[in-house]
Order: structure tokens, then sequence, then C-alpha cells
């Protein structure tokens, strides 16, 4: 007995973690996560009740071996009706209600949104834009604490969906029509979020973080953002490096502003070394994983865009040293 009890440890663990919509870190998640334990406590209430019907019922049984042949008592056939019809019909009722005044709650946000960005859903990543301040980043956002900000949510190719459990609930991307979602945290911080409706094969692997960052230092990343990439100087293994960029297949596919490359199909590059992680969200962006990912993706995340890319290993080398300086 003891022993299947603690078999469910491990479920519970799961419930905690970075992706957690049970630790909200924002007023909609907060609710949301209110909401889940209230439905949760009458789960269990209802689940206890069950079961101890059941019980009653099997003792009952066990003292009476001929078969019970009498119609059933009148009071007996109305406790059926309440418990089995009209309880749970009830319980559903309340629900149904407390629920729709949730949403309801959750839609309208408390201030008006300080701030609009736009995330553009593809297979499998996410181009984030921030229109009024004119630059794009990818599968990293960065959003000021305790602000409510605006996303608008469209996708370039399938249905995808936005979910950062600890900030807000889900919210669909979809081709040809804009969603909309107010995010808020509460307090700065690093939160995980993931695609949350199947889009085929590295759905899984469709991943990205928010970053909530006191006033003074989201303003310094949206200046740092702003500026296009500087040009190595001559002479220099970046140098080399920018030349091999600008030669090669990279730029059909990205856009590295200050240079030629400024293609929207894969992630603006302008600022990748100043991302913490590459492939949306699934691996630390260090040089070794960078390198990795620009020789062959496909093996880190089958199906995805990017093409091996036959380089040498000088120009590998020249490569990743102008990547580097790309902060
Ligand atoms: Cu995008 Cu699942």
């Amino acid at each position: 007995m003891r022993r299947s009890v603690l078999w469910l440890l491990p479920l519970i663990g799961t419930c905690y973690g970075a992706q957690s919509a049970l630790e909200p870190a924002g007023p909609a998640a907060s609710r949301i996560a209110y909401w889940w334990w209230v439905m949760f406590i009458l789960a269990v209430l209802v689940f206890a009740v069950v079961l101890v019907l059941l019980l009653l019922s099997l003792l009952r049984r066990r003292g009476d071996p001929t078969p019970d042949t009498a119609p059933p008592k009148t009071a007996w056939v109305r406790l059926v009706w309440i418990a089995g019809a009209i309880v749970p019909a009830v319980v559903l009722a309340i629900l149904l209600g407390l629920n729709i005044r949730s949403e309801v709650l959750v839609a309208v946000a408390a201030k008006a949104p300080q701030l609009e960005i736009q995330v553009i859903g593809h297979r499998w990543w996410w181009e984030v834009y921030y229109p009024a301040q004119g630059f794009a980043t990818a599968n990293e956002i960065h959003i000021p604490a305790e602000t409510p900000v605006k996303l608008l949510l469209t996708s370039q190719d399938v249905i995808h969906s936005f979910w950062v459990p600890q900030l807000e609930g889900k919210r669909d991307l979809i081709p040809g029509q804009t969603t909309e979602l107010t995010l808020q945290a509460d307090k700065e911080g690093i939160y995980r979020g993931q695609c949350a409706e199947y889009c085929g094969l590295q759905h899984a692997l469709m991943a990205l973080v928010v970053r909530a960052e006191a006033p003074e230092r989201f303003q310094a990343w949206v200046s740092q953002q702003q500026k296009a990439a500087p040009t190595p100087e001559a002479n220099t293994l970046a140098f080399e490096g920018q030349q091999v960029f600008q030669g090669s297949a990279c730029v059909y596919c990205h856009t590295v502003r200050g240079t030629n490359a400024s293609s929207r199909f894969g992630p603006d590059l302008t600022h990748l070394a100043s991302r913490s992680y590459i492939g949306a969200g699934i691996r630390a962006n260090t040089p070794a994983n960078l390198q990795g990912w620009i020789v062959n993706s496909q093996a880190i995340k089958p199906g995805n865009k990017m093409p091996p890319m036959y380089l040498s290993v000088p120009e590998l080398r020249a490569l990743m040293a102008y990547l580097g300086t790309l902060k």
C-alpha cells in the first residue's frame, strides 16, 4: 500500500519547474492557477464521495447472497437521481460560470498595455518584432517587468500556440489572422515557453524564453538591439568571417542589418550573440553548440529548414569569429 502511494510522488513532482502553471509569476497566470486549484479540490472531493459510495455498495452486497428482486424504494430512486444527475449538473454549471468569469477577467487587463510586440510562428521557431522600436529578434522576448505588454500573434505556415505557463494561458497563432495576448510579469525573471499546438515533426523543440527585466535594463537592451551590426576591422578574422557570411548561402535566409543579408526566411541574426539559446530554445548559445548547428543542424533538429553548411575549417573559424561580434 505504502509503495503504491510513493509511485504518485513523481506525478506531483512534474507539476513544478521552469514551465509550471502552478508557479504563476503574473496576474493572468495567478488567476488561472487559483481556478486550477479550485477545480482540482472539487474533483478530489467528488472522487472521494464516489469511492465511499462504491465501498458502501460493495459492503452492502456482501452480507446478502440472494438476488434483490424487490422493486427499488422511491427514496432510493430519488437519491440516485440527486447524486447521479442533479449534483454533477449543478457542480459543472457553477464551474462553467466561474470559468467564463475568469476568462473575462484574464482578457481585460487592469492597465492598458505599454508596448506592442509581434510574434510570428514558423516551423519551428518564433519571429519576434518590436514595430515601434524597429528591430527583430527570434525565440527570446524581452519585456519590462510589472508592465502589461500586448502580443500580436500570427503564423507563417500552420497553427502554433504560444504558451508561457508562468505568465499566461495559451493563445493560438493562426495563419492569416492576428490574435492578441496581454503578457505581464510581476517580477524580473526568465520564463520558459513552448509551442502548445502540434505543428509537425519538431513541435516539441519549438521553445522560447521571455525575459522580464527592470525598465532601465530593458531600455538598454532595446537601444543595443536597434543598432545595426558593426563592420569588423579589415584584416581581422571577424572581417574574413563577414566575407564568408556574405558569400555563402546564409544571406538567402537571414538578416544582419548593416550587411547585404536581409531575408526574413530564417531568424534575424543582427544580435545573435546577445541571445542565450539557439535552435528555438533547445541549445545554449555557446561557440561549440553554434558551430555544430551551422555545420549540420539536421542532426540536432531533423526537418528544420536550415541545410547543412559545407565550409572549410578556416572558413568556419572565421565565420564563428564574425558571429561572435554580433552582440
Ligand atoms: Cu509550433 Cu507546435
